[in-house]
């Protein structure tokens, strides 16, 4: 089996900032590309801050955080960060003909051996693998958010997947020290997301309809459920236009009305208001005020 030492992380968002943390943190030389500068500045101050906190609560030694971030790389150039790569993973924006444009420029830019791994919440890789000339070493790696901390990965295989890309999938995720799951079919959304999907959607619905308040809901969930959190806190937490381009991708494949975006959610994402990202999305978050 080949052996991956560099990975590619390909946007730097809520998402792909911390992969490429991991990747790094398991031994991997790392480069992470984004199109905004922004973003990378963004991702490296954040980064710097939790292993700052990650180091003074004894989860890593100062001289595993200055390893970590001497194997990370930033860059807004795509060529540069995948000349050299044995494993990328996509981490850009959830939306099909974006992820189209990154994996077809990643065919002409990567190595031919390289592995192309999608973190999408929703789109299956066969969508994906149309662009390449390597079916066979396109795979899903859905990571679950915050990457940093929520340990679970699921790798999914197209027909076309190999059990080597597979396992080579799977072997990153134990160095980096993430239990993965392995679904040998492909279902839009997987396992966890179509379960709290389901929640999400009967949620929405209870409160569209007039039956409770969101934030009662949230509390009957946490109450009686005994769930850490609330289906519209949680909305606020991984970003309410995250769900609403999965909502769209989903219902632009099957055509289903009920996969359709809700029409509150739609309103929110038009207004801006995407959750704690903004400060604002179900509930209002105060934020520190930028210090000048
Ligand atoms: N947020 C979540 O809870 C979550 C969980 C699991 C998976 N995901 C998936 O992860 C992916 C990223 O989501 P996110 O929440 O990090 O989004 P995000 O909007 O925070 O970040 C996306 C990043 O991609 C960059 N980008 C856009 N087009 C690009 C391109 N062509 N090349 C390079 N960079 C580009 C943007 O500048 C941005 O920084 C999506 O596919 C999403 O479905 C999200």
């Amino acid at each position: 089996m080949a052996k991956v030492k560099n990975i590619a992380v390909i946007g730097a968002g809520q998402m792909g900032h911390q992969i490429a943390m991991l990747c790094a943190l398991g031994g991997y030389e790392t480069t992470i590309q984004d199109l905004q500068e922004e973003a990378l500045k963004k991702a490296s101050v954040t980064l710097d801050g939790i292993m700052d906190k990650w180091v003074s609560k004894g989860k890593i030694s100062e001289n595993q955080r200055l390893a970590a971030f001497e194997r990370l790389n930033f860059t807004q150039s795509l060529k540069d960060a995948v000349r050299n790569a044995d494993f990328i993973i996509e981490a850009v924006v959830e939306k099909l003909e974006i992820k189209k444009e990154v994996f077809s420029k990643l065919e002409r830019l990567a190595p031919s051996h390289a592995i192309f791994a999608t973190n999408s919440s929703t789109i299956v890789n066969s969508m994906l693998a149309g662009e390449t000339n390597r079916a066979d070493k396109v795979v899903n790696m859905h990571f679950f958010f915050p990457p940093l901390v929520m340990d679970c990965v699921e790798v999914v295989m197209s027909e076309q997947t190999s059990d080597e890309t597979a396992q080579l999938t799977m072997e990153v995720c134990r160095k980096i020290n993430r239990s993965a799951f392995l679904l040998k079919k492909e279902i839009s959304g997987f396992v966890a997301n179509r379960i709290l999907g389901a929640l999400q959607r009967e949620a929405v619905s209870l409160y569209e309809k007039g039956i409770a308040d969101y934030k009662d809901i949230d509390q009957i969930c946490r109450k009686a459920l005994g769930h850490p959190i609330g289906p519209f806190e949680l909305m606020d937490l991984s970003g309410i236009d995250v769900g609403y381009f999965v909502a769209e991708q989903r219902y632009k494949e099957t055509g289903n009305p009920a996969d359709k975006p809700f029409a509150c959610i739609e309103e929110k994402v038009k207004q801006g208001h995407l959750g704690r990202k903004t400060g604002k999305g179900w509930y209002e978050y105060k934020t520190e005020p930028v210090k000048q």
